[in-house]
């Protein structure tokens, strides 16, 4: 397995002063940064639009990993790619087309992803294997940070490992809700290889943000 990616999730960040809390998790050691879309409609929350990703795109090279809890998806995924996004993320239920969602994301030169809410079967990415780059399992109900880590979801990560496993490809396995440094061994053991944290890295503020990190990545 590859090392352990960790994407800080911004939106635990101070929205105030985004691009220097983008700088400083770059800085400290983040792989990816996790930038959670949320519509308000999908989810009881409203966050960020590819206003604010265009506008942090100078702040770091790192990948940008883009959560879009939005329905419908597909009239913004063009907006999004060109506001500098990496990887797109859909849920299954955003949208009745996953297939041609996932299809517009790579036409567009985008790293494809899937994310699974805590009740979201597994078999939804059977026929989109060929296709993602990415899973991302869903360990709370999507909508706000600082939620507990769903214990139930650890058997879904340790059979989609055993289904990335098979299918020959390289396909990131992402876990993303309530993972700390007590739930993130777990979630590796089970065979997680990217951690989305949100609390968990900015709690304690700037001063903290490599330490936090570092002990996600278990070192
Ligand atoms: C929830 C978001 C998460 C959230 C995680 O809908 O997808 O990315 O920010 O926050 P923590 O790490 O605090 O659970
Ligand atoms: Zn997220």
């Amino acid at each position: 397995m590859s090392a352990i990616r960790i994407a800080p999730s911004i939106l635990s960040a101070d929205f105030a002063r985004l691009g220097e809390e983008v700088r400083a998790i770059d800085e400290a050691g983040a792989d990816w940064i996790h930038i959670d879309v949320m519509d308000g409609h999908f989810v009881p929350n409203l966050t960020i639009g590819p206003a604010v990703v265009k506008a942090l795109r100078p702040h770091t090279a790192k990948p940008f990993d883009v959560h879009l809890m939005i329905t419908p998806a597909d009239p913004l995924l063009a907006a999004f790619a060109e506001a500098g996004a990496d990887t797109l993320s859909v849920h299954p239920e955003a949208g009745p087309h996953l297939h041609r969602t996932l299809q517009t994301i790579k036409q567009l030169g985008k790293r494809a992803g899937v994310v699974l809410n805590p009740a979201t079967p597994l078999d939804v990415v059977d026929h989109v294997m060929d296709m993602v780059d990415l899973i991302l399992v869903m360990s709370v109900n999507p909508g706000f940070g600082g939620q507990k880590f769903i214990d139930s979801q650890l058997a879904k990560i340790t059979e989609l490992r055993r289904r990335i496993d098979a299918s020959g490809r390289s396909i990131d396995l992402e876990v993303d809700g309530g993972v700390d440094r007590d739930t993130a061994p777990r979630a590796i053991a089970a065979g997680a290889d990217a951690l989305v944290a949100g609390t968990a890295t900015f709690t304690g503020g700037p001063s903290c943000y490599a330490a936090n990190i570092a002990a996600l990545r278990g070192s």
